[in-house]
């Protein structure tokens, strides 16, 4: 029998976790996060009121729920078209600069974060860069500090890699034959991609939780790559989120959102719209 949550139940289930706990989906999109409270509920064959009596009395199990609610789907070079305009056309932009700053909010486990490595290397930036990956997930920033995948759960970065790194889409004729072992190491036997540890020294992964931690206590931002969170949350939510990364960036700075993300409200008027990328004004 197919589980039902009614918008109560919701209510209830969000009230919960706050009441016991720093964490806050009241300003979740109610739509994904049924959907997600239901997948949870039957994966782990438990019902509503079961569940909630747990998540008062045990921490550990509040932890692992709040893990489970978030989706953490992510790719090397998601969107290879997003990053061939990272590459040619926004990256270069900062060629100048004497620092760039970059912030991955909502990083997952990572892959994101190594496409921008490899992304900035090609580039010549890397020496250069400084960034900061962040999740309100631990799990998934262990994952991120490892680097090591699953070969095949992974065989579609290659297609990606190979659009992005090796092609250009402006100009055919082009092909850079970059080797997969310069940035990872593939080994079908023990079914794992891992990323050379030489990437990642200018990053570090750190906990932040997008709705209460507010600004990063860091430097400005040149980039913030924040692709694939704001679509769980509501417009409000969306449009805090929107006014902190405004101030988050320097002047001329990008906000680069995932496809089906808009700003739409009225920090609108504060940034350039070019394409998925936001510069402001
Ligand atoms: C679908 S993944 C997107 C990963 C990556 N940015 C991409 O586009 O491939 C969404 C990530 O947002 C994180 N997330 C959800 N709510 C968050 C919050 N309030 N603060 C920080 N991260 C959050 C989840 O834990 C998850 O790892």
């Amino acid at each position: 029998m197919s589980l039902v949550i009614t918008e109560q139940d919701l209510r209830y289930f969000v009230y919960s976790v706050k009441a016991a706990s720093e964490y806050d989906f009241s300003d979740y999109s109610e739509k994904s996060l049924k959907r997600r409270l239901i997948k949870v509920l039957t994966d782990n064959n438990s019902d509503l009121k079961l569940m909630i009596t747990r998540i008062k009395n045990d921490r550990m199990f509040l932890e692992k729920i709040v893990k489970e609610i978030t989706v953490n789907t992510t790719e090397l070079f998601r969107d290879p078209l997003v990053w061939q305009n990272l590459k040619y056309k926004i990256l270069p932009v900062f060629q100048k600069n004497f620092k760039i700053n970059i912030w991955h909010a909502g990083c997952s486990t990572g892959q994101e974060v190594y496409s921008m490595l490899i992304l900035l290397n090609e580039l010549g930036f890397l020496e250069k860069s400084k960034i900061i990956a962040t999740d309100l997930n631990t799990d998934v920033l262990e994952i991120s500090k490892k680097g090591v995948y699953k070969y095949r759960f992974n065989i579609g970065y290659l297609d990606n890699f190979d659009k992005v790194i090796r092609e250009n889409p402006f100009n055919y004729e082009e092909h850079n034959d970059v080797p997969y072992e310069k940035y990872f190491s593939i080994d079908k036997t023990k079914d794992s991609l891992s990323f050379n540890w030489e990437l990642k020294g200018n990053v570090i992964f750190r906990k932040h939780d997008l709705v209460k931690d507010g600004l990063l206590n860091y430097a400005k931002f040149d980039l913030i790559m924040c692709r694939n969170v704001i679509i769980y949350f509501n417009y409000e939510l969306q449009n805090r989120i929107f006014e902190m990364f405004y101030e988050n960036l320097f002047t001329g700075g990008c906000l680069v959102l995932g496809l089906h993300e808009t700003i739409m409200g009225p920090v609108a008027s504060k940034f350039e719209k070019r394409g998925q990328v936001y510069f402001k004004k």
